[in-house]
């Protein structure tokens, strides 16, 4: 299978003027996200402090399940510092997914180790406790020592089947990490996405269901590795800047490890605590566009409508991947015939095994991971965020079926 992309076509409609083109995504930040974050400008203290353990604590309580959270300022150190405190060593393995960002892997490889990709369900995009047993099946003797965690990634947003996975996990003895930077607010058989496992880290990324601009949550129960973490996000000095400031004796402190420089402002975490507070109501948008989206394109022939979360699972609808089933050429069509009608659309993702550096590292072609690469082959994301009019949807509803329609007629 071929999976490189298809030589441009020329639009069939007319370009849309640039106010009717609807983007891909908009940040939904509100008064109350901008009062946030001017309060914190006026009040003057800007890096860590009281905003940064607020949004802790709500968060924490947000999710439940006895959790400490720790604010950082990405998901990807989030990911490295759960993944530094489980004492991932150079050489060891970590099963992941292919279906996913960069960020889920690199912070492996900063740490020495390497990733094992299982495959996807070519449906949800996730990992399944069959295709990590496959992968883990597939390992030497000798490799299968090495491998210490396993770190799924909920596609989309769409919880993974975290009890089967966190019993294989238990069965082997590897830790349970999960990478939930789509998944918030979600949840597998009613229990909270943050709550299982050994560790979760959530992103506050620009465009994901809470934003702070750049901004990031690593949650855990596991006391040590909140310890662990919670040093080694600020250089590894054992109080942070708030609490050395706080005291007469700040100027004092140890640096008890090599550290790194991963902390979140108070800036950003004002915005995080006003975002928490109405994230059921974004929640409540993007799932109510998710259902016009899925009766509106759900009939059209030539298209699969996203995997729906079975019962008891909640989906945070951070995407909308919508799957051409034609094939990797006419979804490129579909792409540009969409954008032609001022629809921007995206594709999630171009699965790790796919570029460059991990096809290299690690020898990897398209059909070692069949499940990752057909998906790739027909995905677009389509436009879904909370401010989204219902007349955009509709529009989106309405040109979905036509670009499909041009793509196939300018089919070879
Ligand atoms: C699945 C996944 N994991 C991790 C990340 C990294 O998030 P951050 O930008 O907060 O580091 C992203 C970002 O898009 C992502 O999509």
């Amino acid at each position: 299978m071929t999976v490189t992309a298809s030589p441009a076509t020329s639009p069939a409609t007319a370009p849309a003027t640039e106010r009717d083109v609807i983007p891909f995504h908009v940040s939904d930040v509100d008064e109350k996200d901008i009062e946030a974050v001017v309060a914190v400008l006026r009040d003057g203290w800007l890096t860590t402090g009281p905003r940064c353990r607020d949004f802790e604590r709500q968060f924490a309580d947000h999710l439940g399940g006895g959790v400490q959270a720790l604010a950082v300022n990405s998901c990807t150190s989030a990911l490295h510092l759960a993944l530094e405190a489980i004492d991932v060593q150079p050489g060891d393995r970590v099963i992941t997914s292919p279906y996913t960002f960069t960020a889920t892997a690199e912070v492996l490889r900063y740490l020495g180790a390497h990733p094992v990709f299982a495959d996807v369900d070519p449906v949800t995009g996730n990992l399944t406790v069959e295709t990590v047993t496959d992968a883990w099946r597939r390992l030497s003797p000798g490799v299968r020592r090495r491998v210490r965690a396993l770190v799924p990634v909920h596609f989309a947003g769409l919880p993974c089947q975290m009890d089967g996975l966190e019993e294989l996990a238990r069965t082997h003895g590897w830790r349970l990490v999960d990478d939930a930077a789509h998944a918030l607010p979600a949840a597998r058989r009613g229990r909270p996405i943050g709550t299982w496992g050994t560790a979760t880290a959530f992103s506050f990324y620009a465009t994901k269901t809470l934003c702070t601009g750049e901004g990031g949550m690593l949650v855990t129960a596991d006391a040590a590795v909140a310890d662990r973490a919670r040093t080694m996000r600020l250089h590894g000095i054992d109080r942070d800047a708030f609490a050395r400031y706080k005291h007469v004796d700040g100027w004092r402190y140890d640096v008890v490890a090599a550290g790194f420089k991963y902390n979140l402002t108070d800036v950003a975490a004002a915005m995080g605590c006003t975002q928490l507070a109405r994230l059921r109501d974004m929640h409540r948008r993007r799932t109510a566009i998710a259902a016009v989206y899925d009766a509106g394109l759900g009939q059209v022939d030539g298209l699969a409508t996203p995997a729906r979360a079975p019962w008891g699972d909640e989906h945070a609808r951070h995407l909308y991947p919508l799957r051409v089933l034609d094939g990797i050429a006419v979804r490129d069509r579909v792409i540009r015939e969409l954008a032609a009608r001022g629809i921007s659309t995206s594709v999630h993702f171009i699965p790790l095994h796919l570029q460059p550096y991990y096809r290299k590292t690690y020898g990897l072609q398209p059909s070692d991971l069949p499940g990752a690469t057909e998906l790739f082959t027909q995905e677009i994301s389509l436009p879904l965020f909370p401010g989204m009019a219902a007349d955009q949807v509709v529009r989106v509803v309405e040109a979905v079926p036509q670009a499909l329609a041009a793509a196939r007629a300018t089919r070879g």
